[in-house]
C-alpha cells in the first residue's frame, strides 16, 4: 500500500521511567532470578527423587515448578541482557515467541492453580474416595488439559497480534513483547486483537478464580466441621499454602484491573512481581511449611540417602 518497510526486529525500551537505574535493577533482578531457578530446581529434584512425593498434589506442584521456570525465563534473561548493556533488539520471531510463551505458560499456571484447588477439595471433602477420584488417568488428563488449553489460548492471542502489519516504529515501550505494548506499533486496525486479548485473558482469569473460590468455600465448610483441633490444623496448613500462592499470583493482576488508568510504572512493577517474584515464592511457600518436601531435600543432601534408597 505505502512504501513503508516491514519491521523485522523490535527494540525493547525497557521498564518505563527507569533510565539510569540499569545497574541496580540488573543486580536486583538477577539475584531474584537466581533464587527462582534454584528454588524451583530444588523442588523438582525433591519431587522427582522421592517416591513418597509421587502423589497427585506433588505431581501438580512439580508441573507448577517446571512452568514457573519457563515463565520467568521467557522475559527475565532477555531483560537482564539489555540491563547489562547488551543489545535491546529482539527479532520479529523472538518477539512473537516471547508473547506466545508468556501467555502459554501464564495460562497453564492459572489452570494449574485451579486443578490444585480441585485436588485439595477432593482430598479434604472426600478423603475416602480421594485415591479413586484422583487416579493416574485423571491426573494425566488434567495436566494434559492444562497444556492444550494454554496452547489454544496462546495461539489465538499470538496469531491475532502478529497477523497485523508492522511497518512503522519498532520501539516497544516495555521490557518484553506483551500484547498492549506490541499492538500500539501495528499499522492495521488493532481493535479486534485488543478486544479478543482483553476478553480472553480476563475471562480465563475470572473463570479460574471463580472455580478456585468455589473449591475453597467447600474446603472451608468441611474444615469447620472437623472436630479434632489437630485434624483441623493439618487440613488448614496445606490449604493456607495454596491460598497464599494464589493471592501472590492473582493479587497483582487484580490490582492492575481495578485501576481505571493504571500508570505504566505501576503496571510494569506489578507484571515484574508476577514474572519474577511469584515463581520465586511458589517453592518457598510450598516447601517451607511442608515436612515431606523438607525431608526429601534433606535426603538428597545427605550421602546416607544413596545407600538407603538405591
Ligand atoms: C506433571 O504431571 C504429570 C501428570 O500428573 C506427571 O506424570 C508428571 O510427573 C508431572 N511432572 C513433574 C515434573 O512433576
Amino acid at each position: 500500500m505505502r512504501n513503508h518497510t516491514m519491521v523485522t526486529e523490535f527494540i525493547l525500551l525497557g521498564i518505563p521511567e527507569t533510565k539510569g537505574l540499569e545497574t541496580v535493577l540488573f543486580f536486583l533482578f538477577s539475584s531474584l532470578y537466581l533464587c527462582t531457578l534454584l528454588g524451583n530446581v530444588l523442588i523438582l529434584t525433591a519431587i522427582l527423587s522421592s517416591s513418597r512425593l509421587h502423589t497427585p498434589m506433588y505431581f501438580f506442584l512439580g508441573n507448577l515448578s517446571m512452568f514457573d521456570l519457563g515463565f520467568s525465563s521467557t522475559t527475565i534473561p532477555k531483560m537482564l541482557l539489555y540491563l547489562s548493556g547488551q543489545s535491546q533488539a529482539i527479532s520479529f520471531q523472538g518477539c512473537a515467541s516471547q508473547l506466545f510463551f508468556y501467555h502459554f505458560l501464564g495460562s497453564i499456571e492459572c489452570f494449574l492453580y485451579t486443578v490444585m484447588a480441585y485436588d485439595r477439595f477432593v482430598a479434604i471433602c472426600h478423603p475416602l474416595r480421594y485415591k479413586v477420584i484422583m487416579n493416574h488417568r485423571v491426573c494425566s488428563v488434567l495436566t494434559s488439559g492444562t497444556w492444550m488449553g494454554g496452547c489454544v489460548h496462546a495461539i489465538i492471542l499470538t496469531s491475532l497480534t502478529f497477523q497485523l502489519p508492522y511497518c512503522g516504529s519498532n520501539e516497544v515501550g516495555y521490557y518484553f513483547c506483551d500484547i498492549p505494548a506490541v499492538l500500539t506499533l501495528a499499522c492495521g486496525d488493532t481493535s479486534l486483537a485488543q478486544r479478543v486479548g482483553f476478553t480472553n485473558v480476563g475471562l480465563l482469569s475470572l473463570i479460574c478464580l471463580f472455580l478456585i473460590f468455589v473449591s475453597y468455600i467447600h474446603i472451608g465448610i468441611s474444615i469447620s466441621k472437623i472436630r479434632s483441633a489437630e485434624g483441623r490444623q493439618r487440613a488448614f496448613s496445606t490449604c493456607s499454602a495454596h491460598i497464599t500462592a494464589i493471592l501472590c499470583a492473582y493479587g497483582p493482576v487484580i490490582i492492575i484491573y481495578l485501576q481505571p488508568n493504571p500508570s505504566p510504572v505501576l503496571g510494569a512493577t506489578i507484571q515484574i512481581l508476577n514474572n519474577l517474584v511469584t515463581p520465586m515464592l511458589n517453592p518457598l511457600i510450598y516447601s517451607l511449611r511442608n515436612k515431606d518436601v523438607k525431608s526429601a531435600l534433606r535426603n538428597i543432601f545427605s550421602k546416607r540417602s544413596f545407600t538407603l534408597e538405591n
